[in-house]
């Protein structure tokens, strides 16, 4: 299991009720989340004791145990994990918290704070169906049968309640990546419970197969960042594990004279599954198009260092779904692609293969100091994610292009998997508050609201953050 980010146990002689009365103990835990959320801990207190006192509503009183995960935003690297590329996330302060307590039962029951996302009960099993598609204890469900069938003895049952979005967490659908923070906070929970002490490849790649169970065919960047995030720094992650499974990753600290802001389009397309898992298969049919020229590669990175040019002749501008299957070119099923789609497969692929060396550039232009660089490559991976990847949205357009031409950004982009979602935007300090501004007049006028923006603050590794005993 990952280093956890255990303050302490906290040996407290107060039920989580009591803990909510109590003030000495408000102040004492606000200095114990300090580590994790710095000046917010505070606020991050009250919404501690809050879901505390919560829970003790659904679980009753007793013995609670506190794990979070945070969300992130990708500085640059966008759908290049899945081709075993590189990345460079940052993780948010904003998270996912559980509370949680074991049961003896086999059974979990489920309750989240947000009252939209109704209670759910399951039985643990190596086989554990899925609730209506959509439906957020998925998420849950696919962490419990990943380490039911790791340990299918040891494992037992859970009360937990989720703590989200309003006010200070992530919003489903933000990009932000809510969901890979709830499946990350689940096993690390059902892993605890389980006894299991798991190495991070391992934890990484079961939170992903969980994701699968799902439905859609991500990454491990999510994950990943949420398990090795540092404050104040983005992790660069090669995504190609090793012969020994082991992946290369480094901590880049951000440049101190700048703010990232996000800028939330407020806009979530539904059928988000569906056209990632498009982009993937795309990629798959590149991967195998290549393969009668350059035998035994397995994913578009292994073709990182040959020149585009000589790549682009071998992979077909477009292809539907079925003469892509009868063809061997795609061979393994995609949820969600339908026989009637037409994949754009050199364009996807000219975007990863682009995409992984801009990566490298910004991984040494942050090095160099050199900002106005990582710029000009955010700009540039945002066209490429807009006109070769197709994600963008008339609203991300609009975050874009009027940050783009605010006082003191040096780049902006559309962030996570697309179609929606936010845009990052790299500004000096202290242009910030202005940049922000003007982001939202234009965007009022464009769309008739304002958008959400905030700046982004960095946040700690996922982990066990306390137990409280009653
Ligand atoms: C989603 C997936 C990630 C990654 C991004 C796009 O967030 O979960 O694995 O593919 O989209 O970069």
């Amino acid at each position: 299991m990952p280093n956890h980010n255990v303050i302490r146990n906290r040996q407290s002689t107060t039920s989580p009720v009591d803990l909510a009365q109590n003030g000495a103990e408000l102040a004492g835990l606000t200095a114990e989340l300090a580590p994790l959320y710095g000046d917010q801990s505070a606020v991050q207190a009250e919404r501690y004791v809050d879901a505390l006192t919560q829970f003790s509503a659904f679980a009753g009183p007793g013995p609670a145990w506190l794990f979070r995960a945070p969300g992130r935003v990708n500085l640059i690297g966008e759908h290049t994990d899945y081709n075993n590329g590189f990345v460079m996330p940052i993780a948010l302060d904003r998270d996912i918290l559980l509370v949680v307590r074991p049961r003896r039962d086999r059974t979990v029951r489920l309750a989240n704070i947000e009252p939209e996302f109704e209670q759910s009960a399951f039985t643990v099993s190596e086989e554990i169906p899925q609730a209506s598609p959509g439906h957020w204890s998925n998420y849950v469900r696919g962490a419990a049968q990943m380490i039911a069938r790791l340990a299918p003895d040891a494992f037992t049952g859970m009360d937990c309640l989720a703590v989200g979005a309003a006010p200070l967490g992530l919003a489903r659908g933000s990009g932000l990546s809510s969901s890979s923070a709830l499946t990350v906070s689940a096993t690390l929970a059902l892993a605890h419970f389980a006894g299991l002490n798991l190495p991070p490849e391992q934890f990484v790649q079961i939170c992903s197969d969980a994701e699968w169970y799902v439905g859609t065919r991500g990454g491990i960047m999510d994950q990943f960042i949420s398990l090795l995030a540092r404050r104040d720094h983005a992790l660069f992650l090669d995504c190609r594990p090793d012969v020994n499974g082991q992946y290369a990753t480094r901590h880049v600290p951000l440049p101190a004279a700048y703010q990232i802001l996000i800028a939330d389009s407020g806009v979530h397309h539904s059928n988000v599954r569906g056209e990632y898992n498009k982009r993937v298969a795309s990629c798959r049919i590149g991967v195998a198009s290549l393969r009668r020229k350059h035998p035994g590669i397995t994913h578009l990175r292994d073709v990182h260092s040959i020149p585009w040019g000589e790549l682009a002749p071998s992979l077909p501008e477009q292809i539907g779904a079925v003469k892509a299957a009868t063809s061997g070119l795609l061979d393994t099923d995609i949820p969600g692609l339908e026989p009637a789609d037409v994949l754009h497969v050199r364009a996807c692929c000219r975007h990863v293969w682009h995409e992984n060396h801009r990566v490298e550039q910004a991984l040494a232009a942050l090095d160099s100091g050199d900002i106005a660089a990582v710029g000009a490559l955010l700009q540039a991976a945002h066209a490429s994610a807009r006109d070769d990847y197709a994600i963008s949205t008339p609203e991300i357009e609009t975050l874009v292009a009027s940050a783009s031409a605010a006082p003191g950004v040096v780049g902006a982009r559309l962030t996570g998997a697309g179609w929606g979602g936010c845009v990052l935007v790299l500004v000096r300090q202290e242009e910030a508050v202005h940049a922000a501004g003007v982001i939202q007049n234009s965007f009022l006028s464009a769309h008739g609201r304002v958008p959400t923006i905030f700046p982004c603050r960095t946040g700690a590794a996922a982990g066990l953050v306390a137990t409280v005993d009653a």
